[in-house]
């Protein structure tokens, strides 16, 4: 079974010289992602820019199967997200982006909709809004988790641009949320570029060829085109319209076009990221224009984009925002249904149609490595370059993880610390070898490490590690070297060696003042790391101390050169 220790050295360099090894019981599930509710604790507290909402589903929230309809789900959503963005900001706020949603439950009528929101973390005029969304059964008392989402909000002031106050996380929740929020924006910020890079490089096999024609509904079938008026209860008080509101009208288009395919009433599973690329407001008209891109076997993805034009100057269409949404048909024992083939318009229609199955590919590799749950997740994963953005993500989102948890226990305190499976400072070891794999981009690369046999194994162990290191985006933030075990078709386990593997581990560099840099090492030990940390921890070794010593003489032989990595983006 996975190992459930962790263990966090930190190291100040000399003359104090002192190193103590803390431990942290803990299972990989546990570590992998927090399920706090943030409600009140046990002393009071309560996030600052926490905001609730609770609604009655009623019939005319739902749709055609007696369900809480995913656009008003979505409105509701938007609206609790922005009060939370504005409690905070102190200031209007506008949706920037909405990251993907995957729903776990529908909602039927008469239950109550729980919806909490509050501010993960501040950037300069954005910030991120954690959101979560419970379902609760009045008669049965039951709670179901429906769905979480993120959202980023810009706080918009008239004149002048906002730099917005910092979040203080406090819980062990909030502390990590607050860390793994600036992993999540520098992957939103490319998210665009990434999905292009990777639809361009994403090989799906061509099927259209070989289908039976006679048997496809042509998608030109499921077209749909629809205007709206912006009024002002559709818009805040500066006349802006809700991102709610167009998420809501875009489910409504795609809803239709999923029906012409199907033929029933089909259920919104999975929506992807919705970037709100440029504002719209009262008195605008919106077109909404939706198609079926691509039938799977069970699902379905729905294309929809909205622009928008003022009357004065119908010609001039701004692009507001697409979505790419994944439908399925439900039937009476709540399984996916089989849908029929879809027939593509040649041009843009197949084109969209091949996308679409690439989305497809990289939607459940993405889903299964950013949900981080490490417990479903081997210990090491491929590495190919279509899953490249998201396993660095995870990568450093785990270490941060590790890191902000608060119930380290001190295990043992000594001057005989060092680790034997530590990748980035391996060049500093004279018995380890180091070869550089892959330079993946600038922060992120892939080592071969061989470390050599010890106290009584037969064969030195060999390491595929990922490398990622993040800079620190504020006052107080660790520089952070994140490692974990990737697989290459290229570095095969070999005879020669043992394959060594870590799921989570790394650096973290503190600047305590202009003499002092306090390390980290964090490590959540896996079967084959334990028994080196427990030798370390015990004092049957010195491996730990030697590689800290060069992990110290490292840092003072390149203090120069090193501080500006120390500092702040
Ligand atoms: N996802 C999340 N945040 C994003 C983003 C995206 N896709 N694109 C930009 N941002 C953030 C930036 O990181 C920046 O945050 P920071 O100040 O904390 O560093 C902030 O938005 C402003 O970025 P900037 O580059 O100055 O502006 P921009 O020209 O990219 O504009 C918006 C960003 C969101 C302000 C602009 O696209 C907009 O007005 N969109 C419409 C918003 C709206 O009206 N929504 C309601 C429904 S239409
Ligand atoms: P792309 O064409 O690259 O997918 P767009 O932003 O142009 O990106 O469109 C997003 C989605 O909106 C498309 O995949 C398609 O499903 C849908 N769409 C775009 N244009 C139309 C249209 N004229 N009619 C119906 N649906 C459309």
């Amino acid at each position: 079974p996975p190992c459930q220790c962790c263990s966090e050295l930190t190291v100040s360099p000399a003359p104090q010289g002192l190193a103590s090894v803390f431990s942290n019981r803990t299972s990989r599930k546990s570590a992998s992602r927090s399920d706090s509710d943030g409600m009140a604790d046990s002393e009071g507290y309560r996030n600052p820019t926490e905001v609730q909402m609770s609604q009655l589903v009623l019939p005319c929230h739902t749709n055609q199967r007696g369900e809480l309809s995913v656009g008003q789900l979505l409105k509701w959503i938007d609206a609790t997200a922005c009060l939370s963005a504005e409690r905070h900001a102190g200031c209007p706020c506008v949706t920037a982006s909405m990251d993907d949603i995957y729903f776990e439950h529908t909602i039927s009528v008469g239950q109550v909709v729980n919806i909490k929101a509050k501010v993960n973390r501040a950037f300069n005029s954005s910030m991120e809004v954690g959101i979560q969304v419970v379902s609760e059964d009045l008669c049965s008392e039951k709670q179901w988790c429906v769905c979480k989402a993120l959202a980023t909000f810009v706080a918009h002031r008239e004149l002048s641009k906002v730099k917005l106050k910092p979040t203080m996380p406090r819980t062990e929740e909030e502390k990590t949320e607050h860390s793994v929020a600036a992993e999540r924006r520098r992957m939103r910020l490319v998210y665009a570029d990434t999905i292009k890079d990777l639809l361009a490089n994403c090989v799906i096999q061509d099927d259209l060829e070989s289908r039976d024609c006679s048997h496809m509904v042509p998608a030109e079938k499921t077209r749909v085109e629809s205007v709206e008026l912006v009024l002002p209860p559709h818009a805040n008080h500066q006349g802006n319209t809700f991102g709610g509101q167009i998420m809501a009208w875009m489910e409504n288009v795609a809803t239709i076009a999923a029906s012409r395919l199907c033929r029933a009433h089909p259920t919104l599973k999975a929506i992807e990221m919705f970037h709100f690329r440029g504002p719209s407001q009262v008195g605008d008209r919106l077109v909404l224009k939706a198609i079926v891109n691509n039938a799977f076997k069970h699902s379905m993805e729905v294309g929809v984009c909205v622009e928008a034009y003022r009357q004065e100057a119908e010609t001039h269409r701004r692009h507001i925002n697409s979505a790419f949404m994944t439908f399925v048909v439900l039937g009476a024992d709540d399984q996916p249904q089989m849908l029929p083939w879809i027939r593509p318009q040649p041009g843009d229609g197949e084109r969209r149609y091949r996308e679409a199955s690439a989305r497809k590919k990289i939607r459940l590799d993405r889903k299964y490595i950013v949900s981080c749950k490490q417990a479903e997740m081997p210990l090491s994963v491929p590495w190919d370059p279509s899953n490249q953005v998201y396993l660095s993500y995870n990568n450093v989102s785990s270490l941060k993880m590790l890191v902000a948890k608060d119930d380290w226990v001190l295990s043992s305190e000594s001057s005989q610390v060092a680790d034997p499976t530590l990748p980035a400072f391996l060049p500093l070891s004279s018995q380890r070898s180091v070869e550089l794999v892959q330079q993946v981009d600038e922060d992120d690369a892939i080592y071969h490490v061989i470390s050599p046999a010890l106290g009584g194994d037969p064969k030195p162990q060999d390491f595929i590690i990922l490398a990622s290191r993040r800079k620190p985006c504020d006052i107080g933030e660790p520089y952070v070297i994140a490692l974990r075990s990737v697989t290459l078709p290229t570095h095969r386990e070999t005879p020669e060696y043992r394959r060594g593997e870590t799921v989570c581990s790394g650096f973290c560099f503190w600047r305590e003042g202009d003499q002092l840099t306090k390390v980290s090492y964090y490590n959540q030990a896996t079967p084959g790391v334990l028994k080196y940390v427990t030798t370390n921890v015990s004092g049957l070794s010195s491996e730990f101390y030697t590689t800290f010593k060069a992990c110290e003489q490292f840092l003072l032989d390149n203090r120069n050169d090193l501080a500006p990595s120390l500092q702040t983006l």
